[in-house]
């Protein structure tokens, strides 16, 4: 019985305790993150992506982090997809169909420009130069607008949709992160 007492409150602590840490572990971003991500189209979106860095919840993360940090899964998001078109492509081949062949050629060199334009503006921010990261980003992001509109007239699905606007939602928070340093 004293024992029973004893324990309760104990219990009701250990619980409140629990239920605290585990609210606090539902992805509460920092305030920078709170502030750029409220600034895009999809909050969840961009506070997911950009807490796939494990330094973005440092409450020390600063705009430099996360401007490295989204042109850096910008860069790796449109280098994967860069890399899976010559075997999109291959199958269109095989299968002999000429506007899907062509459609994804026009998207091989509208990714080779949206690496590049990546590429730079890392570089760029690398030597703290911050005037040009915005268009360079638009570059990216109309590359893979282009990449879809190519498709236009092939059978849907498109097989680069999904990529094509994730690398858009990326591009759309390092627009939002540059703007930060202008
Ligand atoms: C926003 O992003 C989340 C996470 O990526 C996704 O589950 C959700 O469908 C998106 N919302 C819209 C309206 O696209
Ligand atoms: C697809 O192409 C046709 C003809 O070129 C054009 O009229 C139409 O607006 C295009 N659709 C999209 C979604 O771009
Ligand atoms: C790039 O974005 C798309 C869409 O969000 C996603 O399916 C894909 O996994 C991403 N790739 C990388 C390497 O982050």
């Amino acid at each position: 019985m004293r024992f029973h007492r004893l324990l309760s409150p104990i219990l009701v602590l250990l619980l409140f305790f629990l239920f605290f840490t585990s609210s606090s572990e539902v992805t509460k971003p920092t305030k920078l993150v709170d502030s750029i991500c409220k600034k895009t189209w999809n909050y969840t979106f961009c506070v997911n992506t950009l807490y796939s860095d494990a330094r973005v919840g440092n409450p020390d993360a600063d705009s430099y982090l996360l401007a490295y940090v989204s042109f850096g899964l910008a860069y790796t998001n449109a280098t994967t997809t860069s890399s899976q078109i010559p075997v999109l492509l291959k199958n269109a081949n095989t299968k002999k169909d000429v506007s899907l062949q062509h459609a994804l050629r026009q998207c091989k060199l509208y990714y080779k420009k949206a690496v590049s334009a990546i590429e730079e503006a890392y570089n760029d921010l690398n030597s703290e130069t911050y005037s040009y990261l915005i268009s360079l980003t638009k570059v990216a992001s109309d590359s893979a607008s282009n990449c879809e509109s190519s498709f236009n007239g092939t059978v849907k699905p498109y097989p680069l949709t999904e990529r094509n606007n994730g690398l858009k939602g990326l591009c759309e928070i390092c627009v939002v992160v540059s703007k930060l340093f202008t």
